[in-house]
């Protein structure tokens, strides 16, 4: 029996669903406050069987309180472990800490003493060494604390060494690494936001360049990864890299609204991430402008993803096909 954590985001629904429609006995978890009624609607996007949903067996659990934890993995053979908590503000640090590294420690715990046959971790390319050229990312390229030193980064890369304890357990795993994951169901969170903020006539936009990727694609990669003989082996997933410029450009044209029109420099990201650090402080409310978001918007990397292409031999959809159907979604859902 399967076990997936972070079911109810964006990444762990696509997966269900796909192990659904796979006939694959799925044990699920989810938490109090999660909203069941999203990953129900992701359901409908892609089936009208009702009977697929039904399939699922979910669980209360949090990946940070064990005695829940050891009641789901029950009978449970393969793990896909997708929970995270995403964030790019400095106050969540700590907690993200507890949730990432600590979180994922238990779960690695529990696949060694349940002797789970396969592991497969949603790891980031946050957590992917950066070069000091210009040349394309690889799985290989170092970690290096100096460069990468905001925290959503090291908290995936301290999960990653976590995993990579279960493989010298003899679990066998596997370790993706996504690009900025495109896709539809979650608007007001995460890279959803995205479609929300361009709807709602989003003004800014940056020359920064990174690896994007649609959610159908990791699902499936993660689930022929799970099914292969590869073991103990990381993948960079990206469909292709792009400017952020051209994305919200495409995204913008997707939902019909007007394309940005203010560059945001280096020094306007700036300006903008120290004021918005006040309006925090002062009212407390979240920022979706920090420093880490407004630093790494502007960078300029490139990802490869020879290693997965060859290792599986699979064809991404291309990011343009991806932002169109994600927008087509996002107006059915409105
Ligand atoms: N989105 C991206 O662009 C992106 C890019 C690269 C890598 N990733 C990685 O992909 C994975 C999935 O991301 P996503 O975009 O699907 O995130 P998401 O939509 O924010 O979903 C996060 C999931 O984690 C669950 N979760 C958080 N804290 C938990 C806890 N303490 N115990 C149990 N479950 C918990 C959430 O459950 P609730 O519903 O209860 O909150 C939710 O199901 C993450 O590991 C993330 O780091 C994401």
């Amino acid at each position: 029996m399967i076990l997936v954590t972070g079911g109810t985001g964006l990444v762990g629904s696509h997966l269900l669903y796909q192990l659904a429609l796979q006939n694959e006995s799925i044990v699920a978890i989810h938490r109090n406050s999660s909203d069941l009624n999203a990953v129900k609607n992701v359901f409908t996007y892609y089936s009208n069987d009702p009977k697929l949903f039904a399939t699922i067996k979910w669980i209360e659990a949090d990946i940070i309180d064990i005695s829940s934890l050891t009641k789901a993995f029950e009978d449970i053979t393969h793990v896909y472990h997708c929970a995270a908590m995403i964030s790019f503000n400095a106050s969540d640090y700590k907690n993200m800490r507890k949730v990432n590294i600590e979180g994922t420690a238990n779960i690695v715990n529990l696949c060694i003493e349940n002797n789970i046959k396969k592991l497969c971790f949603v790891s980031s390319i946050a957590a992917v060494g950066k070069p000091l050229t210009d040349n394309e990312i690889t799985e290989d390229n170092e970690w290096n604390v100096e460069q990468n030193n905001y925290g959503y980064a090291i908290t995936k890369y301290g999960a990653e060494i976590e995993v990579w304890r279960a493989s010298q357990e003899g679990v066998a795993i596997v370790i993706v690494n996504p690009g900025l994951i495109l896709g539809p169901g979650f608007w007001q969170g995460g890279s959803g936001k995205l479609f929300t903020n361009m709807y709602n006539g989003f003004k800014f936009y940056t020359e920064g360049i990174t690896g994007f990727v649609g959610v159908v694609d990791i699902a499936s990669i993660m689930i022929s990864l799970m099914k292969s003989n590869i073991k103990n082996e990381r993948y960079i997933l990206v469909s292709e890299n792009d400017s952020f410029k051209n994305v919200f450009y495409a995204i913008a044209d997707g939902l019909s609204k007007k394309r940005p029109s203010i560059k945001a420099t280096k020094i306007l990201s700036a300006i903008a991430w120290r004021v918005s650090w006040l309006i925090q402080k002062i009212t407390g409310s979240k920022s979706l402008i920090t420093k880490q978001t407004a630093e790494s918007s502007n960078n300029k990397y490139r990802y490869s993803n020879k290693k997965i292409i060859e290792g599986i031999g699979y064809k991404f959809e291309p990011l343009s096909d991806t932002i169109i159907s994600t927008c087509k979604f996002y107006l059915k859902d409105l």
